[in-house]
């Protein structure tokens, strides 16, 4: 009877908030500004979460055109999106820069006295839109380098990917997610829409050691590096599973789940990779590795590079540490056959 009763108000969990809250009294000195700003991007990812749910109907799909920095058509979620998490990162008050792939230059908030910088992808795989497949938000969160109560600089937003305190992704998914981590391991959290609230659903996340699935855009192999290609082939041979949605976000989220590779390497079309350092492929690199995965660019690990530019790009392979490993392997050889 009681096992009966208790099926019938099975607890929902714990919230994004009450999480947050537990951790922060982990840290005897926080204050409760890295707590706000954690909230102040969960809502601002509902608030974009909810817009692209009725795209469709609102007359927000489709392209705005215009150009950004890197000559990509924007989509209207895009600056949706970029509006929507810059405008809740400058209300906040915890950040005083902001780099988003959306704007050429890094935003000084104006809160001089904000301890943190983050760096955005606002709306990742926007050209998914459409078609309504998944898209997402990548995000990374430094402490700042020069002293509060001054304006922001360069070196600021230009820190090597060691220095994350915390990164996440949203998945605006079949269901809407929020993974996280703040270097005590990864957790995803679930949209529960009716609630308006996060609850945790996969605490702890571990990526698989190893996989079967790759994820590449095969359609430039014939620019990819040899030992790319050779990897490929490897893969071919193995009967891996080839999955690739064109959503970072996405194809990263199922890998994480199932043990896989995602890989953009250089090519002749984009010689220095496709993908951006400060909000793709560091906080991403962060995530894995916290979840016992590994990123790298090819020969070095993608954490340790020193960005030089806030719109980078870099070659990323990343994904289950034995596959990496064994992309690594295949790279090596190409030096051996030069
Ligand atoms: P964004 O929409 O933020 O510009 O990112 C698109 C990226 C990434 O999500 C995806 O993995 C990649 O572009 C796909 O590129 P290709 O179309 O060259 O495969
Ligand atoms: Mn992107
Ligand atoms: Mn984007």
């Amino acid at each position: 009877m009681s096992g009966q009763f208790e099926q019938l108000v099975l607890p929902i969990g714990t919230t994004l908030d009450r999480f947050i809250n537990t951790q922060q009294s982990n840290f005897p000195f926080a204050k409760g500004e890295f707590s706000q700003l954690l909230r102040d991007i969960a809502i601002a990812s509902k608030i974009v979460n909810r817009e692209i749910n009725r795209a469709g109907l609102a007359n927000i799909a489709g392209s705005f055109g215009a150009h950004n920095n890197h000559g990509e058509e924007q989509q209207k979620l895009d600056i949706v999106a970029n509006v929507r998490f810059t405008r809740a990162l400058k209300l906040g008050g915890e950040v005083c820069a902001i780099a988003s792939e959306e704007d050429e230059e890094m935003i000084d908030t104006g809160n001089h006295n904000g301890k943190y910088v983050v760096a955005i992808d606002p709306l990742d795989g926007s050209s998914n839109i459409d078609v309504n497949v998944a898209v997402g938000t990548i995000f990374s969160i430094y402490r700042r380098i020069s002293p509060a109560g001054t304006a922001p600089t360069q070196e600021d937003i230009l820190q090597k990917g060691t220095n994350q305190v915390a990164a996440g992704y949203i998945l605006y998914g079949s269901s809407t997610m929020l993974v996280l981590t703040s270097g005590a391991g990864v957790d995803g959290f679930t949209y529960e829409p009716s609630l308006g609230e996060y609850y945790l659903s996969h605490p702890n996340m571990r990526m698989p050691s190893n996989g079967k699935i790759y994820s590449v855009n095969e359609s430039s192999f014939a620019g990819f590096p040899p030992g790319v290609q050779d990897y490929i082939r490897y893969c071919h041979e193995h009967n891996f599973s080839a999955r690739y949605i064109g959503s970072f976000v996405a194809d990263f989220h199922r890998n994480l789940l199932k043990g896989g590779i995602f890989m953009y390497p250089e090519s002749l079309k984009s010689p220095e990779g496709k993908l951006r350092l400060m909000y793709e492929c560091f906080p991403l690199a962060f995530i894995v590795e916290q979840a016992g995965g590994k990123a790298s660019q090819g020969g070095k690990r993608i954490l340790d590079i020193e960005p030089k530019r806030l719109h980078q790009r870099s070659p990323l392979y990343i994904g289950s540490a034995e596959m990496v490993e064994s992309l690594e392997k295949h790279l090596l050889l190409d030096r051996v056959r030069v």
